[in-house]
């Protein structure tokens, strides 16, 4: 049986730091393993400019505790007042990696997201043309489509349009929940690709609702029933360079989650790879933990694998429940089984 594995250092595809004191205490946790990470723009108010991009990518790297090497990549959130030259010349500079697009009302901070994509097509037309990728939250809003069914419906009525009607964009789905998610990506071309979050390969939504209601496990898209888990695993653990990782690591303070109207998110920097050598490893797949996690990013991006390794041993890593921040504590993502993958060098930090 493996007892160590050493593959290039991860890079997170999807990765919510915030900002200021919750930026601080959350930073060093993806810092500490990943490389690099696209940081998602959905800050009160949204990272709408280049300009804006370049302070919160300054304000980041203020952030980063010394001796640790990370580059965030910077994405632009799209409204339906983007600019497409500011977008185009953030691009053109590599200030910007990608462009994000909520739906507006879709989940946590997405009021200045996009009503009618139709405002956006000249935008998106511009971003085909310089190769800037869209990362898209892929869930109608409509009320009258039930929240399980969001993002096959998604699919269907926004996503496939969009693509047919703008050949050539780049479209990430990020944290793909369902089949339908999965077999759209395996029936696209080299455009399109996914990211798949780790807490989705371990929960189904009974974590969430049976036996009392688990307010850590609710994040959106929600999670959906075992047989959807089951094909993400699928998919996460087949190697296929289209599917790649992107934790959505979303920390909210405890109150916040713990509350009558709790918000969207679990975080999961702490001990995601951890969990994920674990999840590969039941899969009989660890020999693929690789691809998701350190090749098929950089690959769809266009950008190389990072140069540098870590290792994993087989021992029982040891983590907080919580961290602690200047907000408040923020509770890590609990897989439900005990870990057994630790990563190489990891320090014992301090229960919050
Ligand atoms: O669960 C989520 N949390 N999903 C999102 O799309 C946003 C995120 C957040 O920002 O908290
Ligand atoms: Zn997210």
């Amino acid at each position: 049986m493996t007892q160590s594995l050493t593959i290039r250092r991860p890079d997170d595809w999807h990765l919510h730091l915030r900002d200021g004191a919750m930026l601080r205490a959350v930073l060093p946790e993806t810092s500490r393993h990943f490389a690099r990470a696209i940081i998602m723009p959905n800050l009160v108010p949204p990272v709408v400019t280049g300009a804006e991009a370049a302070a919160y990518r300054d304000r980041i790297m203020a952030a980063l505790p010394e001796g640790h090497s990370f580059t965030p990549l910077m994405t632009l959130y799209l409204t339906e007042d983007t600019d497409p030259d500011d977008l185009a010349a953030a691009h053109a500079s590599g200030l910007i990696t990608a462009v994000k697009l909520y739906p507006a009302g879709a989940t946590t901070n997405s009021a200045s997201g996009v009503r009618n994509f139709d405002t956006v097509r000249p935008v998106l037309e511009r971003m085909a043309e310089i190769g800037c990728p869209l990362c898209v939250h892929g869930e109608v809003t409509d009320p009258e489509i039930d929240i399980f069914d969001r993002e096959a419906v998604f699919i269907d009525r926004v996503l496939d349009p969009i693509r047919s009607t703008t050949p050539g964009l780049r479209v990430v789905m990020e944290h793909i929940t369902t089949s339908d998610g999965v077999a759209y990506v395996r029936a696209g071309d080299d455009t399109l690709g996914a990211t798949i979050t780790t807490h989705h390969l371990v929960i189904n939504r009974n974590h969430i609702l049976v036996g009392g209601i688990k307010p850590h496990y609710y994040c959106l898209p929600v999670a959906k029933r075992e047989e959807h888990r089951l094909a993400l695993r699928a998919a996460a653990t087949s190697g296929e360079g289209r599917f790649f990782l992107g934790t959505d690591s979303a920390p909210h303070t405890d109150p916040n989650k713990e509350s009558a109207c709790g918000c969207a998110g679990c975080f999961t920097a702490t001990n995601t790879l951890s969990i994920l050598a674990q999840v590969f490893e039941e899969d009989g797949a660890l020999d693929r933990l690789e691809a998701f996690t350190s090749l098929n990013g950089p690959a769809f991006y266009g950008l190389p694998a990072n140069e540098d390794r870590i290792t994993l041993d087989k021992t029982a890593p040891s983590y907080p429940d919580k961290i602690d921040t200047g907000d408040g504590p923020v509770t890590v993502f609990d897989p439900g089984f005990e870990l057994c993958w630790k990563v190489s060098g990891d320090q014992l930090r301090t229960i919050g």
